[in-house]
């Protein structure tokens, strides 16, 4: 249903504000009547973190902060929808404009800061849909004030832990300061050491939730390892490669835009995030599945996520310029695409390749 009036609303959006359209377009979700999802093709399903995706396509955290429509995207035909970045306390983010386009770059620029309605809202509206299952991951950040920012994560798991399908630390946000810094090797290990505590704390009543972690593509390769080693050795359950960048790639068309402060996503950002995440995929070894994001817009760009290394994938970029359209589009091209090869003989199948040209 929504697939459709998306669809004709879709390049009215593209002349607004990217906020104000932002805006629209939940509230249109919100307000469309909840559709189920056609079934999906079976050579499409993924068994990852102990959970079963009926397609390897998620929409990316940014889109849905406040968790209003988790399942109209999944109607959409998402195969999962990750809601936040969520902070414990409500906080308003940075000041508007914080929103770009580079139509010609296929690029967004933003810088948010975490606009967050709270924990508390967010998970009672998880908390009203929590029956109607599908996969839901709760995306979680630290408040911009926050003293002790581990606390803040640790606050997110222990409350969302009866909602959440799974958990998204996001240290990798470029636009609140000082949070990347938490990628550093022993600030990670204080943060993942108190989030699994808080994760196997809330077990018992909860079940146990995986905890994936995300992080930036502006890392160099020996941060990298660090980060690697950490996640490693804390028994994490994966992790998101990547969010936003902080460069400026050359080839940009929109100079002015260009120079806007914020991180950017879509197009200009597939090369180094699928690069970091076949340099990710070999320093993991297999003991944990990765979920590759940045820069998808078609069936060919998702396949070679996966064969860089993802076991699932996600998109937010290509959304806002192609509409919803997109999602069947690539779901029928990857089925193409595969052949009679399954989708998890194609994972990583380019990796060795791919870090050995960066
Ligand atoms: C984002 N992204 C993001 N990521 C995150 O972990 N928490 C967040 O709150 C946000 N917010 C956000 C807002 C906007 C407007 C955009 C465009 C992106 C990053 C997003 O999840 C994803 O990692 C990147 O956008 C790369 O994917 P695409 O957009 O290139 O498909």
């Amino acid at each position: 249903m929504f697939g459709a009036v998306g669809a004709l609303l879709h390049p009215a959006l593209l002349r607004l504000d990217p906020e104000t359209a932002h805006g629209l377009t939940i509230t249109a979700l919100r307000l469309a009547p909840s559709s189920r999802p056609a079934p999906d093709d079976p050579r499409l399903t993924v068994a990852a973190f102990g959970l079963a995706f009926s397609n390897p396509l998620g929409i990316a955290a940014g889109f849905d902060k406040n968790a209003d429509v988790p399942d109209a995207l999944l109607g959409l035909g998402f195969g999962f929808a990750e809601i936040g970045t969520v902070t414990p306390k409500p906080q308003p983010g940075n000041p508007r404009p914080r929103a770009f386009r580079l139509p010609k770059d296929g690029a967004l620029i933003n810088r948010y800061g975490f606009n967050s309605g709270g924990h508390p809202a967010a998970h009672a509206r998880l908390m009203s849909r929590k029956a109607r299952g599908g996969i839901v991951g709760v995306n979680i950040g630290a408040n911009k004030d926050a003293t002790d920012r581990a606390a803040d994560y640790a606050a997110g798991i222990t409350i969302f832990a009866d909602v959440a399908s799974y958990f998204t630390i996001n240290v990798s946000s470029p636009n609140t300061p000082g949070l990347r810094d938490l990628q550093a090797a022993s600030a990670l290990d204080d943060l993942l050491a108190r989030s699994l505590d808080a994760r196997d704390a809330a077990s018992a009543l909860h079940g146990r939730v995986p905890v994936l972690l995300k992080i930036a593509p502006d890392l160099d390769l020996a941060a990298l390892d660090d980060v690697v080693r950490v996640a490693r050795d804390r028994k994490l359950d994966g992790m998101i490669v990547s969010n936003t960048t902080l460069a400026r790639p050359a080839s940009l068309h929109h100079r002015d835009t260009a120079r806007e402060a914020g991180g950017l996503s879509g197009r200009p950002l597939f090369g180094p995030s699928t690069a970091m995440l076949a340099a990710t995929f070999l320093r993991v070894e297999g003991q944990f599945p990765l979920v590759g994001v940045g820069g998808i817009s078609d069936a060919a760009t998702t396949l070679a996520k996966i064969r860089a290394g993802a076991s699932l994938v996600q998109l937010y970029s290509a959304l806002v310029f192609q509409g919803p359209s997109l999602i069947g589009r690539i779901k029928r091209g990857l089925i193409e695409g595969l052949g009679s090869d399954t989708l998890a003989s194609q994972i990583g199948r380019d990796a060795a390749a791919l870090a050995s040209q960066a």
